[in-house]
């Protein structure tokens, strides 16, 4: 049996790593670095920095996984989420028949929490199911949405109230009438932009837990068009961007 740990690595930080997470990577045999999208010259190098500074052996061993590109979305988001998932499946599986010997550990350096809006978990079930003997261990970390929350020194509910965590695509459909906390991930479009932005709070967070770090808090009235400009000029300098927000109903 090949045995896998799924590291969470912190969303930016290296620094955010946990103790729990530095054991584990001490024990991999082969470290698997996903290559995924426009940022990731920034984000492997996050990792490559993670396994320098963490890795107690000199001569530990990387392997890229190339992650495929998901198509367009269109009307079947399941249907090309599916397929998308099948085919990374199908890279990791062909990965760790190739590069682990039965017996040996590789692991997965996962961003921020590998719970949270994060597809590794369920692709593992889909390896698993292909009929590869495998076990797997998951191992958490400081996802972008605790780092929002720390820089802007906010907590993310209201009192005894819950917070919905959705994405930019679900926000578009206008904020939830029953809800009062909202945190916002996986927004390319800006939606807090296109929604009806009165009696509504943003804390805003880019590149969390870097030194690029930008921060911006207050009215949603007051700050969409600001968000908006700060965010197109900083995707343009660094050539790509991550933000995440919170957004609160204030109240009366
Ligand atoms: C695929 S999800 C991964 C989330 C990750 N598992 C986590 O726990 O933060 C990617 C989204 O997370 C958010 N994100 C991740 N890292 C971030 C960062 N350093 N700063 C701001 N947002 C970040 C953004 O909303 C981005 O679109």
């Amino acid at each position: 049996m090949r045995n896998i740990l799924i590291i969470g690595i912190g969303a930016g930080n290296p620094d955010h790593m946990t103790i729990e997470a530095i054991e584990a990577l001490n024990r991999a045999d082969i470290l698997f670095i996903p290559d995924k999208g426009e940022e990731k010259a920034a984000l492997r190098a996050l990792r490559e920095a993670i396994c320098a500074r963490f890795i107690r052996k000199p001569d530990y061993r990387t392997v890229p996984v190339e992650i495929p590109r998901r198509a367009e979305a269109g009307s079947d988001y399941h249907g090309v989420v599916d397929d998308w998932h099948e085919r990374i499946a199908a890279r990791y599986r062909a990965l760790f028949e190739s590069e682990l010997q039965e017996g040996q550990t590789g692991a997965l350096l996962v961003w921020g929490d590998p719970a949270l809006y994060d597809s590794t978990l369920r692709i593992m079930e889909r390896v698993a199911a292909s009929g590869l003997s495998l076990d797997w261990q998951v191992y958490p970390g400081i996802s972008s949405v605790q780092v929002l929350a720390a820089r802007h020194r906010v907590p993310l509910n209201t009192i005894g109230a819950p917070i919905l965590i959705t994405t930019g695509r679900r926000l578009s459909e206008g904020f939830p009438a029953d809800q009062d906390s909202v945190v916002v991930m996986l927004d390319g479009e800006q939606t807090f932009g296109k929604i009806d932005p009165e009696g509504l709070d943003i804390w805003w967070g880019a590149y969390l837990g870097t030194p690029d770090e930008i921060l911006r808090a207050g009215p949603l009235t007051e700050l969409s068009a600001e968000i908006t400009e700060v965010r197109a000029q900083a995707r343009a300098r660094h050539g790509w961007i991550m933000d995440t927000y919170l957004l609160r109903r204030r109240s009366a």
